[in-house]
Order: C-alpha cells, then structure tokens, then sequence
C-alpha cells in the first residue's frame, strides 16, 4: 500500500469498503473481491480495504477488540509489540513517574498506544511515511490523539530534552526483504545510539530480541525476559532509575502475570535425577534464573549445563511444566523401543536439551503401537545420554 491508496481509505468511501471487506474477510479472496466490486467499490480500494480487513482479523491475536480499528502494515504488524505486554510496560513506566515519553521508531504504535492509554504524553517519531501515518491514524481511531503525537523522520535527531523518559524498539528486519537481523550494530536506530539513549536519558527503555547476547547488557541496566503462554516474545533493558533488579523473567499465562528476579548468575545445586523434572519457562532460562527457580522449587540440575530441574515432589509453579518421571535409562533405541512396546505407548511428545538427537526422527524409528500417550524428555544426566519416560502433570 503506498500514501494514496491509504489516504483513499480514510475517506467516507473507504471506510464503507473497509466495513464491507470487514464482513467478508476470512473466506475466499476472489468471491470477497467479486462482493465488494458488485457493491460498486473501485478494484484498487477494494484491494487495499481487502488487505486491511486481512491484517485486521490477523491483529486480533497481538490487540484483541481494538486490532478491528487499526490500520496495519504486513511488516509493521509482524514487528508490532502484543497488547499486553505494551500494557505492562506501560504501566511500569507510569508508576516509575513518567508522565512524558518518546518512542523513536514507533512503528504502528502499538508502545506508544498503550503508553498513552496507561496517561503518558507520547511523542512518536516514525521514518517510514506509511507507518507513521498509519500510526497517527490509530491514535486517532483510539481516541488518543490528544495524548500520541506521530512526527515523521529520524529519531536519531529527536530532541530527548523535551521528555522524561524514552522508549525504543529498533527494528530488527531488514526493510524490504523483511529477513531478521541478528546483529544488533545493524539494527535500525543503530546499537550504539540505542544504547548511548540511557546516557542521555536517565528513563531509558530499550526492547530487543529475546536471544540478545548477555555480554550487550549495558551495566546497571535491569534485563527482562517475557513470555506469552510459553513463548518466548521479547527481551527489555529498563535503563538508570528505571533498573530495579539485574534481571527479571515475566510469565504472562492466560492474562495473569508472574515475576521471577534474581542475579542471572547464581549457580544451582547439581545433584541424581528425582521423582520430578521441571522444565523451566524459556523467560526463565534466557533470563538466566534457574537457580532462583531451583531455590524456590527445592530443585536440582542433573547436569550443570542443562536447565532441567528435579524435585522430590511436585509444587505447582508458573514457572515450569511439571513431569513425573517413570523411567530413567541411558538412551539406546532398542531399549527405548522395548519399554514403549511393554507399556503400549502409541503416542509421545518429545522434549529434549542437551542431547543431538533429532525428535521427529527418533519418533518414526520408535514404531510406536498402542493406545497410551508418554512423554519423553532427551537429555543428559551426570554427563551421560539418557531418556527419561514420564507422565505430565496437570498444569
Ligand atoms: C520494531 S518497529 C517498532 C514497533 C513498535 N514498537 C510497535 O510495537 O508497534 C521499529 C520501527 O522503527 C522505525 N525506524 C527505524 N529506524 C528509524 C529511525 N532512524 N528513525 C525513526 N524510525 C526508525 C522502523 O521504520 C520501524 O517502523
């Protein structure tokens, strides 16, 4: 979609084929074409409704109800920040005092939306046209123009003077081919301004990829790790007075929200394999803080290096899947295959850290016959490859 196009669907005529599109989308594309083009809506409107109505239906997962009035960019979308993970912040933010905020590279604004929502002044800057143009219109659509203001051009010439605090979430795709960045010194603002943010800005907040290198973590920056039912989404630096602990995991399960704080490099205790295995959220694990989880839980590693844990009993937690483990043996596939024929498993999920082993195929060189489900975990006990046959617990 280029500026004309989206200009045309901000007038009356559009927004009564984004109405329309919004009625037909999810189905056949060339028969919700055919509708729109019979109720009279020019092809290239209709297309580019079309489009909206799509990306709308697929917002819904990241926004819920509001993703129905925002305009949305493929790109901008895939790089957007979930509707509740943006409220987290931006409540913390809040209650950190921060009644002014930039957001430099504000993208669609899903950061700078809910900040505003949560009673911060926003200033948006955005480079590309397009999105800071979608961006202001959502403000508008939310009712929050008076609160996110969209500037377009280069946050790195922004005037941070102005504001207590900023918000950054550079853009790790390549524009245009949309392929991942992993480096962070070809992220866009660049790393070194991103960071040199929280020496200008005693309020600073940087969103990167989960997998950030421990060793990038400016000093005295507090790290956080978040998940979403399990997945791992994102990682922030709250920088200055904005750090409160070294590191943090959020679990974010079915709306509720659990906080895990710690060093990041405490040690836990290395002892057999136990009744119990737990396998740690992945916030946790990047977050660096299964020692704290293994403290809490009165858990301990098999292997130093794998963050499995294993209890003598089962203490519900939100940090970690809970197994019950029935069966340890060194791997070997024969006696693997043996144990499952004995127990009639015809059906397992497969988990594994530490081992080399491939899970779809070990599952097809199992064979598997019979009606009971397992769970397998591929792992390294004391060093040695090993497979342990469990029974999930309820959550
Ligand atoms: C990861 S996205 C931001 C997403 C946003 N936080 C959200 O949740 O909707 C990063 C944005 O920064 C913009 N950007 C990259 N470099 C920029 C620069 N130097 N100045 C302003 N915007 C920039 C990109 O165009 C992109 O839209």
């Amino acid at each position: 979609m280029d500026l004309e196009q989206f200009a045309a669907l901000r007038t009356p005529e559009g927004s009564a084929a984004l109405d329309a599109a919004a009625r037909v989308a999810g189905g056949d594309p060339l028969a919700a074409a055919a509708t729109l083009r019979s109720a009279g809506v020019p092809a290239g409107l209709a297309a580019a409704a079309l489009t909206q109505a799509e990306l709308r239906r697929r917002a819904a997962g990241k926004f819920g109800a509001a993703a129905g009035g925002m305009f949305l960019t493929r790109a901008g979308l895939e790089q957007a920040t979930r509707g509740a993970v943006a409220r987290r912040r931006a409540e913390r933010l809040r209650a950190a005092g921060v009644a002014t905020l930039a957001d430099l590279g504000c993208g669609l604004g899903a950061d700078a939306l809910a900040a505003a929502r949560a009673g911060i002044r926003v200033y948006g800057v955005e480079a590309d046209p397009l999105t800071a143009a979608m961006a202001a219109a959502n403000a508008e659509a939310a009712g929050l123009a008076d609160r996110f203001t969209v500037e377009c051009g280069d946050a790195t010439v922004f005037d941070v003077t102005r504001v207590d605090g900023v918000f950054c979430d550079p853009a790790r795709r390549k524009a245009g081919t949309g392929r991942r960045i992993f480096d962070p010194n070809a992220y866009s603002p660049p790393w070194d301004f991103v960071t040199g943010l929280a020496e200008r800005v005693p309020r600073t907040v940087v969103k990167v990829a989960p997998g950030l290198d421990h060793a990038l973590i400016p000093p005295g920056a507090e790290a956080e790790w978040v998940s979403v039912d399990g997945d791992l989404v994102e990682a922030a630096l709250w920088c200055g007075a904005l750090a409160e602990v070294p590191r943090r995991a959020s679990v974010l399960r079915e709306q509720a929200a659990h906080v895990l704080t710690g060093s990041g490099d405490a040690e836990a205790p290395v002892g057999p394999a136990r009744r119990f295995l737990y396998d740690p959220d992945p916030a946790v694990v990047r977050a660096h803080l299964v020692a704290e989880l293994a403290g809490d839980l009165d858990a301990t590693l098999a292997d130093p290096s794998i963050a499995y844990l294993y209890g003598d009993e089962a203490r519900p937690t939100p940090f970690a899947r809970c197994l019950e483990i029935t069966d340890v043996l060194p791997f070997s596939l024969k006696r693997l295959r043996a144990l499952l024929r004995e127990r009639r498993v015809g059906r397992v999920e497969i988990l594994k850290r530490g081992s080399a082993l491939e899970p779809e195929k070990l599952r097809r060189d199992l064979k598997l016959a019979g009606d009971a489900a397992a769970s397998l975990v591929l792992t390294r006990v004391a060093g040695a490859p090993t497979v342990l046959l469990c029974r999930p617990l309820p959550a």
